[in-house]
């Protein structure tokens, strides 16, 4: 039997079959997140915030633990969407504001332009350029060598 979650500040619902994960429902629902991992567990792009229902959620398991220790911008109320499966009724999910670098493609286009929205960082959810900031091109730089760090590390990072 499907379970109704909320997804905020969107004011969306949406069915997610029992024991499925938040990360399939909010693709249903088209959200933009990235799944840098893979849906491993080893990231930030899936990181959401529970403001309802923890307990119809699956216990933390001791990878999301590692990786939400981690996540700068996490609490007790985080959890990471292809972790947590649902399990009961009255879910409520807030995304994160911001957006990963990884999903920007043309990085240098944003050169001498302000960041429309927090810029952050893909495994520690880090804000790397402040919402409203001007875009340099010494920042470029940094930013795309957090990509590429980024890449590498989940490339030679196994699901041991
Ligand atoms: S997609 Fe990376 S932790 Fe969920």
């Amino acid at each position: 039997m499907a379970k109704i979650v909320k997804i905020d500040p969107l004011n969306q619902e949406v069915a997610i079959q029992t024991n499925d994960n938040l990360l399939s429902g909010l693709l249903l629902k088209e959200l933009t997140v990235l799944e840098e991992c893979g849906g491993r567990g080893m990231c930030s792009t899936c990181h959401v915030y529970i403001t309802e229902g923890m307990d119809s959620l699956s216990p933390l398991n001791r990878r999301e633990q590692r990786t939400l220790e981690v996540i700068t911008s996490a609490n007790k109320f985080s959890r990471l969407a292809c972790q947590a499966r649902v399990l009961g009724m009255g879910v409520t999910v807030e995304l994160p504001t911001g957006m990963y670098i990884n999903a920007i493609d043309n990085i240098e286009d944003l050169i001498g332009r302000r960041a429309e929205e927090p810029i952050l960082h893909p495994i520690t959810g880090q804000v790397l350029v402040q919402e409203g900031k001007l875009i340099t091109r010494s920042m470029i730089t940094l930013l795309q060598d957090t990509k590429v760090q980024v890449r590498e590390y989940l490339e030679k990072t196994t699901d041991a």
